[in-house]
């Protein structure tokens, strides 16, 4: 049987490397586009892209952005896929204050360059749309589902709606099989280093292994559902998978506060922590009283999402997908990969 051919926007980012990893087992053929960078930023795949002259390849990297039409448009010509995951963007909500046009055009208009050229060149080829649950922001009900209206509290989140959108009304308009997956928080050891559980967990090890001494936070009473991107990315390729194109929420629909997340960190690293002072005042102290976390200003956004939590029952029942790990299990992989790592 012919290989099937997918093709990642965002291959070097977290879900990148999960999801490559995982359409490799499953026997496809993966193509990936990543961004022309002045150092290498292939960390996260390296242990699967070896020989790039060997004629029996079957991950294939192309340099492309999806703020260029030309780049995209050529290199879907070229692949041929069976599948696009477009999981390309400026993923940082708190930067999306600072950069909001870029953020646009990359996680709003990236997504309807990709739509355009499947449109002009196939319209069999299957989408994935990497939507968030940012768009749920200033949350209209409790749990989420896909029901839910949308209520974006960050230039990021509402790049994230047009894209939605766009997946939708280019499924209507143009009978494509383009679907969105509305996934909420996940981490894991290959998490990006600014985003609050990497940081935190980071930090927590480098503090015990005396490397560090403070970690400075922002917000640490928001709420939010995480789970394990080893998990999430198994729903993406099974929403594609589906008879029909439909969207999903893909959680845990468990959710903790970043002050909780951290005590759970602190616990399984054995740092006896206690916390003292109240709001930008409060500082995380250790048992030899020293002040290990401290609040900042800097870190606050302008507008905050203070509660996530969602409900994946349409995607456990069509999809027969549900999460494999815990808040637990999670941390545990996270701090297991931060000691033998040697940063
Ligand atoms: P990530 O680690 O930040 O990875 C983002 C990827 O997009 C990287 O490969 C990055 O390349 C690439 N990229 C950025 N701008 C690009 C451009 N102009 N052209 C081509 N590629 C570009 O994000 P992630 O956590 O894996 O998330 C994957 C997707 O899911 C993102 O769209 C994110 O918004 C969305 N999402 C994430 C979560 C989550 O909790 N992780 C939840 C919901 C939705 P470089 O390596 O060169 O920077
Ligand atoms: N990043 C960061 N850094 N966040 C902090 C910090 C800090 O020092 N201190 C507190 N926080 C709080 C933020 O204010 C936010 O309420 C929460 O921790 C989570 O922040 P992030 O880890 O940056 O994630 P996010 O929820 O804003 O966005 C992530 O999840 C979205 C899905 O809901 C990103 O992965 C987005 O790309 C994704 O769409």
């Amino acid at each position: 049987m012919k290989k099937k051919i997918a093709l990642i926007f965002g291959v070097t980012g977290q879900d990148g490397a999960y999801l490559s990893k995982f359409l490799l087992k499953k026997n496809y053929i993966v193509h990936g586009i990543k961004r022309r960078n002045s150092t290498l930023n292939t960390y996260r795949i390296d242990d699967i892209y070896s020989d790039p002259f060997s004629k029996k390849k079957n991950f294939i990297l192309h340099y492309g952005d999806i703020s260029d039409s030309l780049s995209v448009f050529n290199i879907i010509k070229k692949v041929k896929p069976d599948e696009i995951y477009n999981l390309a963007a400026q993923s940082h909500v708190a930067v999306s204050f600072n950069l909001p046009e870029y953020t646009t055009n990359v996680d709003a208009l990236g997504t309807l360059r990709i739509l355009e050229a499947i449109v002009q060149l196939n319209k069999k080829i299957k989408f994935y749309q990497a939507g968030s649950s940012e768009m749920f922001g200033k949350v209209i009900e409790t749990p989420q589902t896909e029901k839910t209206p949308f209520y974006p509290r960050s230039p990021y989140g509402v790049a994230k709606v047009y894209s939605h959108w766009i997946t939708v009304n280019y499924r209507e308009s143009h009978n494509l099989f383009a679907c969105n997956g509305i996934l909420f928080n996940h981490e894991s050891p290959l998490r990006g280093e600014t985003f609050v559980t990497k940081k935190v967990v980071r930090a927590l090890c480098r503090i015990k292994q005396k490397k560090q001494k403070k970690l400075f936070l922002g917000n640490i009473y928001s709420k939010r559902d995480w789970g394990h991107a080893a998990d999430y990315v198994q729903a993406m390729w099974k929403i594609l998978q589906y008879k029909k194109p439909e969207d999903f929420v893909i959680c845990t629909g468990k959710q903790y506060t970043i002050k909780q997340f951290i005590n759970m960190v602190a616990k399984e690293l054995k740092i006896k922590l206690r916390w003292n002072g109240k709001g930008i005042n409060e500082k995380g102290i250790d048992g030899n009283n020293n002040i290990i976390i401290e609040c900042k200003k800097k870190y606050l956004r302008p507008a905050e999402v203070d509660t996530l939590r969602g409900n994946y029952s349409k995607a456990r029942k069509l999809l027969n997908w549900k999460p494999t790990h815990n808040i637990k299990s999670l941390i545990k992989d996270m701090i297991e990969y931060e000691y033998n790592s040697d940063s």
